[in-house]
């Protein structure tokens, strides 16, 4: 079965930073999720490149704006790569094939009567490349105003094509009527619907006081709005108009993961133009929260933007994937500190997970010369620590299945703390002399229990759960969920234990 999913496409108006890297690494661990569980999976993700923003930031450092958009969108690139974002592809908007897609969506819209040429005046913001109502804005005692976002807006007036939205009002409710799951988490739904009830204008789509965009078929002097042309890129990276190609078995996608700045665009806009183009809508929308820095909005004026790879460098990959899925649930807002990141490193992966492995695959190097032993009957305790285990996988589907990443490790990690729980309690160390068939038998149900605990972490930390089932003896080909169900081969040879989480200790200053 086929699963789509995508990142929004970053704006290259400056380089990446913590926010854009937390979305890509939510939505790899989806696309990974759903690759273990065996399904035929699509992962896009891609930069947006035209608009006033790109403009006026390739304008501000005297580069023409496709030199500017090539260097920034090469940025995005290493940022995925060294995060190791497993996107299949990567779509920027300058390219040929979005454009002619683009051009093809927006010919479609006009063709059925529902963009118009009209007029607009009103504010607009460019750093959000949104249209803002009067009553929305706050008005400085200088005069100047700004959108409820913060962005300072300005008075646009020119002529413009119109996208005829307030004709899918009824539509656009009653898919929400009959898709309860089409927008997430649950209060982004009613906040959507309320928009939608409080009654859509007519949509701007084209604006003719600049240049850096795709041409309007048939009328050159305006340049697709940002959006309408941003949005199309879930549609063009799969081929589109051709419906006939090998990728467009992906759509409808099966997930649009944004943050929730920008969810609105994407579950009342995007499900309009497609509803209007004839296309399927999208099954699910997920908006994640946001998050600041040591309490602060990350700004560049005040000079506190993560940059994801420094963090990377500094602490690890894998400590600072989990720390981003771990700290915060999944929708909600979070705090970015170090001191929590060093906290998540030291307490859940040195302390409760790495330890668990290093404790249990020492003893076995140590009293079973590495050889990985055969299940021993299981007693009362044995059964109730695998039972937990063998329920994990279906556990952390139905978890990642609704977006929730955080508890999806939460469950992982109470699988980790009651082996840690037995292994005290076992104390496997002192059975070696009293009872060493039940010494074996113990250290088997550890290692089992790892091997699923490993498995099902692979999408969050691919790099330090390879290592551990490298360790554990499991086979390259048997490492998705459906392996769980064949057991290890006894008498497989181990290789020497090496700790996978290292504590992190602040250097004396
Ligand atoms: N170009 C549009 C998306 C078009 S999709 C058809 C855009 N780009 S963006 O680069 O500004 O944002 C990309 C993603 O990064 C968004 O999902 C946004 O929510 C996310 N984040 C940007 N700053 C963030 C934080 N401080 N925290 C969490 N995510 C944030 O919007």
């Amino acid at each position: 079965m086929q699963f789509y999913v995508t990142t929004p496409i970053f704006y290259v108006n400056g380089s990446p930073h913590i926010g854009h890297a937390y979305t890509a690494i939510a939505a790899d661990v989806i696309a990974r999720f759903h690759r273990l569980d065996g399904r035929d999976v699509h992962f896009l993700s891609g930069t947006d490149e035209h608009g006033q923003k790109v403009e006026k930031a390739a304008r501000d450092v005297g580069l023409e704006p496709q030199a500017f958009t090539d260097r920034v969108s090469a940025e995005f690139r290493t940022m995925l790569a060294r995060l190791e974002v497993s996107n299949d592809d990567f779509i920027r908007t300058t390219e040929p094939r979005h454009k002619q897609g683009a051009t093809a969506l927006w010919t479609q819209l006009a063709a059925n009567g529902d963009i118009y040429l009209g007029h607009y005046e009103g504010w607009y913001a460019v750093r959000d490349e949104d249209f803002y109502a009067e009553a929305d804005l706050t008005t400085h005692p200088d005069g100047t105003r700004t959108a409820p976002t913060g962005a300072p807006v300005e008075w646009v007036r020119e002529p413009n094509y119109l996208f005829r939205l307030s004709a899918f009002q009824d539509r656009l409710l009653a898919h929400y009527e009959t898709c309860p799951d089409f927008v997430g988490p649950a209060g982004k739904r009613n906040e959507m619907i309320s928009f939608i009830r409080g009654g859509l204008h007519d949509l701007s789509v084209s604006r003719s006081s600049f240049r850096w965009g795709i041409p309007v078929p048939g009328d050159s002097d305006h340049v697709m709005y940002v959006w309408l042309d941003a949005l199309a890129n879930y549609v063009t990276a799969l081929g589109y108009p051709d419906r006939t190609g090998p990728l467009w078995r992906f759509w409808p996608a099966d997930l649009h993961l944004v943050g929730k700045d920008i969810q609105r665009f994407h579950a009342v806009y995007w499900p309009a133009f497609l509803m209007a183009a004839g296309l399927p809508v999208p099954r699910r929308i997920f908006a994640h929260g946001w998050w600041t820095i040591e309490g602060a909005k990350m700004s560049k004026s005040v000079g506190n933007v993560v940059d994801p790879l420094a963090l990377v460098d500094t602490y690890g990959l894998d400590p600072v994937r989990y720390f981003l899925l771990r700290e915060v649930p999944f929708g909600g807002d979070g705090d970015f500190s170090a001191r929590a990141l060093v906290g998540r490193m030291n307490v859940d992966l040195a302390n409760d997970l790495g330890n668990l492995a290093q404790r249990s695959l020492s003893l076995i190097a140590k009293n079973l010369s590495g050889l990985l032993p055969e299940p021993g009957p299981p007693s009362e305790e044995d059964r109730a620590l695998l039972g937990m285990a063998a329920a994990l996988p279906a556990r952390l589907r139905e978890h990642v299945g609704r977006q929730a990443l955080g508890d999806a490790l939460e469950e992982t990690w109470r699988v980790i703390r009651a082996a840690n729980a037995y292994i005290d309690h076992q104390a496997p160390w002192a059975l070696r002399r009293t009872d060493p068939a039940r010494m074996a038998a113990v250290l088997r149900v550890l290692a089992d229990t790892i091997r699923v605990v490993a498995t099902v972490l692979q999408p969050f930390m691919p790099g330090s759960m390879a290592r551990m089932l490298d360790q554990l003896g499991v086979p390259e080909g048997e490492r998705d969920l459906s392996a769980l169900d064949r057991p290890l081969a006894a008498a497989t040879a181990l290789p020497p234990p090496q700790g996978v989480f290292p504590r992190w200790v602040e250097e004396a200053a």
